[in-house]
């Protein structure tokens, strides 16, 4: 298998296009345009299995073959889709049980999209047969450079609940439990009398009277996540027998909860996902910053590439506000800073018709090529170019994030002592504070070998699996740092608690028990004391009882005023934090601070506020991306005497140089 930037030996740039919406004289045109933008990747066919497969077996290939040939003409390379995304009318009208089914128990209707069911056997043989038909038939056109599985798995249908879902659930739980009895031991069965004599008598977790069992529902999402993942392995098994030299993938979604990337990615020869900022959130877009390096991290620092994000505005907010001029550009030079080796949009052109016509593009309707929009896609396309240098450049993280899906799962179900807590709002805290200064962060799951980071930061790891607490006692005593926060070390995988009490098997590491948690009302706060100062803290407190760790800040109210709130325990060579409360920003910040300092962890440059600077690096040279965002210019400070190239205007720059509002600058420096 040939690696992405082996065949993308430049940074990818283009967008989804959809030709079968638009007349083959358009098609010229958009060719002409696409080579004016600069595009040298589009994405063709994700929705059109039914302009392919016309009929059960009748295909036609006719204006997919004249496509491919006049983006190969134009020198224009083809991520060619499967199709299979949305099955067509004549196929739920042959299968009406193909179809996915509601919790409630109502199938889906065609008219809209991915209305399938991921268990529906007549799926899956019209998935092989469309996606053998299309292998066949351009393995050696010229124009393919991948192939873009599926679409979106799972966005907008991630749970089913039909006959053949519950039976192929059944199958799946006799695959992993293998007798009843241990399925009964693992869920916790002897509870509310939920015990089952056979694997027969097990329904999907389906319409029930108040919460269901926490061990079924969790399975209930790893089942449907694996099913997800076997569907798009059926695709790829085709794909790479027919084309092993072609690389694979589909494309993630962001902060998207049902399917575990970790173990996406495994599959994917490069990971791809979509980002659609809410312009409301302003820019930077700490969360989406955050999921570019989620997404780089997937494939230990393996380049991805952004393969949607919108040109102006979405469509399907409650209100689609614009992105003003040189945001787009901003954003993506942001994505190319995190990890990115390629930048593309949903979608070339802007539809006529159907659900998404208000929908930007590249290529927008009004104003076309005179277009705002379409002088900054072609301003881009043009400076990409000058970036080939950066393709396949790595990022050099000493921190890492814990973040791992089944924890997310389980930490958010129901019954819980604090219902709104948000898995995600707590690992964003710690990134954030990272962020800020500049630090590059990397993302592991709490069994991963840990031993390039020097701080290690595990936010709410409530689910602790078998062999993860050793991987984290052996990270501090060989001298990392560690830092957990409330709320962790609860419970094993099934959802059932470790009998050694809260936060038990991680005692020795931090030095220290829980007894209780108090989780606070709405708006309810506490007091945060430490040296002389004071901070707020929000949303919960654990009684802490400290077994070795030392107090660094105490709970300045409530009956457990003075117990702990913040510890430090030493731990073999390296030292363990707990933060057993959701502390105010700014206190967090400092610790890290103090964190950073310690280990001698800096900024690659000292910029102003609001501008944001980010290294990659190539066994030659180091990159060093310098964002503003500002409106106005500011001056950069680099290490005198250094001579860099900046590689977007190709100019030498030595000891400071201005960068205008809303600029970037992307700096080389040979090794
Ligand atoms: C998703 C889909 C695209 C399109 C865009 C619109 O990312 O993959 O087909 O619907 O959203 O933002």
């Amino acid at each position: 298998m040939r690696s992405v930037s082996e065949i993308c030996p430049y940074m990818a740039y283009g967008g989804d296009y959809n030709p079968e919406q638009w007349s083959e004289e358009v098609w010229l045109e958009d060719a002409r345009l696409m080579q004016q933008a600069g595009v040298n990747l589009v994405s063709v066919g994700i929705f059109s299995w039914s302009v392919i497969e016309l009929n059960e077996n009748q295909f036609d290939f006719s204006w997919l073959d004249r496509i491919m040939n006049i983006l190969h003409d134009h020198g224009i390379g083809v991520s060619l889709a499967t199709a299979t995304a949305s099955t067509p009318a004549w196929f739920v009208q042959k299968y009406p049980d193909s179809v996915a089914v509601d919790r409630q128990g109502v199938p889906y209707s065609f008219g809209s999209r991915q209305h399938y069911s991921p268990c529906s056997p007549e799926y899956i043989q019209g998935v092989k047969r469309i996606v053998r038909q299309l292998a066949d038939r351009y393995k050696d056109h010229p124009a393919l450079k991948m192939w873009h599985i599926n679409n979106e798995y799972a966005c907008h249908m991630a749970e089913c609940y039909s006959a053949h879902t519950e039976k192929a659930f059944r199958v799946w739980l006799q695959e992993t439990y293998g007798t009843i009895d241990k399925l009964n031991e693992k869920w916790g069965t002897a509870f509310w009398s939920q015990r089952y004599n056979d694997f027969e008598e097990i329904t999907l977790p389906r319409h029930t009277p108040t919460f269901t069992n926490p061990g079924q529902t969790l399975d209930y999402k790893r089942f449907m996540n694996d099913r997800f993942l076997y569907l798009y392995k059926i695709e790829k098994d085709i794909l790479r027998e027919v084309t092993p030299d072609v690389p694979v993938f589909t494309n993630f979604m962001y902060q998207f909860k049902p399917l575990n990337y970790w173990q996406w990615a495994k599959e994917l020869d490069v990971v791809t996902w979509d980002s659609y900022p809410d312009p409301l959130e302003g820019t930077p877009s700490v969360s989406h910053t955050m999921w570019h390096d989620l997404m780089r991290s997937l494939k230990q620092g393996q380049p991805f590439l952004l393969m949607e994000q919108c040109t102006g505005q979405v469509n399907w907010m409650d209100v689609n506000v614009i992105k003003p001029p040189g945001v787009m550009r901003l954003q993506s030079y942001a994505a190319i800073a995190h990890g990115a080796d390629g930048i593309m949009f949903f979608q070339w052109r802007q539809s006529r018709a159907g659900a998404e016509k208000f929908h930007g593009a590249m290529l927008p309707l009004s104003g076309g090529e005179e277009s705002r929009i379409f002088k900054e896609v072609t301003q881009l396309g043009q400076e990409l170019k000058n970036l080939d240098p950066v393709v396949g450049a790595r990022t050099k993280a000493s921190v890492a994030i814990v973040f791992d899906w089944e924890n997310w799962w389980a930490v958010e179900q129901e019954g819980k002592p604090h219902q709104h807590q948000r898995y995600i709002q707590q690992v964003m805290l710690y990134y954030q504070a990272f962020y800020q200064r500049h630090i590059a962060v990397d993302f592991v799951r709490a069994q991963d070998d840990l031993s390039p980071y020097q701080i290690v930061v595990a936010p709410q790891l409530y689910m602790l699996k078998e062999g993860e607490a050793q991987n984290l006692e052996q990270f501090v005593s060989q001298g990392g740092t560690l830092i957990v926060t409330f709320f962790s070390a609860i419970v094993d995988e099934n959802d059932r608690f470790h009998l050694t009490g809260y936060g038990g098997p991680l005692r020795d590491v931090l030095g220290l028990w829980v007894e209780e948690f108090d989780p606070y009302p709405v708006g309810a706060k506490n007091r945060l004391h430490y040296e002389d100062k004071q901070a707020w803290c929000y949303t919960w407190s654990d009684v802490i009882h400290l077994d070795g760790a030392k107090t660094l800040a105490a709970f300045g109210e409530n009956w457990y005023k003075g117990y702990p709130a913040v510890t430090l325990n030493t731990y073999g060579q390296g030292q363990a934090l707990y933060i057993g409360t959701e502390p105010d920003p700014s206190y967090i910040d400092e610790l890290v601070g103090t964190v950073l300092e310690e280990k001698e962890i800096r900024a690659p440059l000292d910029v102003p506020p609001n501008v944001e600077v980010q290294e990659r690096h190539t066994a030659s040279d180091r990159f060093i991306f310098v964002l503003n965002y500002h409106q106005e210019a500011v001056h950069i400070r680099i290490p005198e005497g250094q001579p860099y190239t900046d590689l977007i205007t190709q100019k030498v720059v030595k000891d400071h140089f201005p960068l205008q509002g809303w600029d970037v600058a992307v700096l080389q420096q040979r090794k």
